[in-house]
């Protein structure tokens, strides 16, 4: 069943867990995720990435993932990510996107804030809105390697900001940066628990942990406990199915181009992320 992104985050905390959100840049991706959701009698959110949303094909897919949710034997939200540009955020609603990740975390904190309340205006109080404040390094849809000392100097959310930022976007969520990438660490990931504790005492909306993709289980365990509602995965849901594609691909050419079993080695190698994940997640 379609649910509010915010109800369903706020319902996982209050039973001590987060909900997993993973990108879904195909329907493949997304069967899988709401096929191991549903095994797991547990919600999970489909993200779409602005890319894909600012394209005819991309806006039909978000159309096709919203039919899905709702048909759903558990909470799932579908979710707009990372936009900056009013009319994709516009557009994805009107496919069927009932979230949105109003995302000004790269310009100024004035314009952050007035990029949030133009999302809020255009398109109105039904639409979930997810904030971010502080900057991710990485890419969000090519993995290299994100160095995390740029966060530490200069990504890393000020808490001393959350509370006016909220209050003044009136954002349901908010996405931090504490030292998370997206892509791939270099290194293993320094996550700042204390500076998400400090966030966590100031704000009390839930929070949102991108770039969790490397991120150990052990660590992330403890992101319901700090109102850490939605952990974002992308990059470890594509290094599955690229090495799984890669390492089946020659085998089903040569049983008589076999695509469609192809296809269901992709769904089992998503599914299995994603029932791990949604384990791991899961009090
Ligand atoms: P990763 O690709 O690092 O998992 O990040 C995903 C993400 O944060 C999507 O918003």
């Amino acid at each position: 069943m379609r649910t509010r992104l915010d109800h369903l985050v706020t319902t996982a905390l209050q039973q001590g867990s987060a909900v997993p959100a993973f990108t879904c840049y195909d329907f493949t991706t997304a069967l899988a995720v709401v096929g191991a959701a549903e095994e797991s009698g547990r919600g999970a959110i489909l993200l779409v990435a602005p890319k894909t949303a600012a394209t005819a094909n991309g806006l039909r897919l978000i159309a096709a993932l919203r039919t899905l949710a709702d048909a759903a034997a558990v909470p799932v939200a579908v979710q707009l990510d990372h936009a900056s540009d009013l009319k994709v955020m516009a557009d994805a609603v009107a496919a069927g996107a009932d979230s949105v990740l109003a995302d000004g975390s790269s310009l100024p904190y004035e314009d952050n804030i007035a990029l949030v309340k133009s999302a809020r205006a255009l398109l109105g109080p039904d639409v979930v809105l997810e904030a971010e404040l502080g900057g991710l390094a990485g890419d969000e849809d090519r993995a290299f390697g994100a160095d995390q000392s740029g966060a530490d100097v200069a990504g890393l959310t000020d808490s001393a900001q959350v509370e006016d930022f909220v209050s003044r976007t009136g954002a349901e969520l908010l996405a931090v940066a504490v030292g998370n990438v997206h892509g791939k660490y270099k290194g293993e990931p320094r996550l700042r628990w204390d500076v998400l504790q400090d966030i966590a005492a100031r704000v009390h909306i839930p929070l949102v942990l991108h770039g969790a993709s490397g991120i150990p289980a052990g660590e992330l365990v403890k992101a319901a406990a700090m109102n850490v509602g939605k952990v974002n995965f992308n990059t470890e849901l594509r290094t599955g199915v690229l090495a799984t594609l890669q390492d089946q691909l020659p085998a089903h050419r040569a049983d008589g181009e076999n695509l469609q079993g192809l296809l269901a080695r992709w769904n089992h190698s998503a599914k299995e992320f994603a029932t791990a994940t949604l384990a791991t997640l899961a009090r």
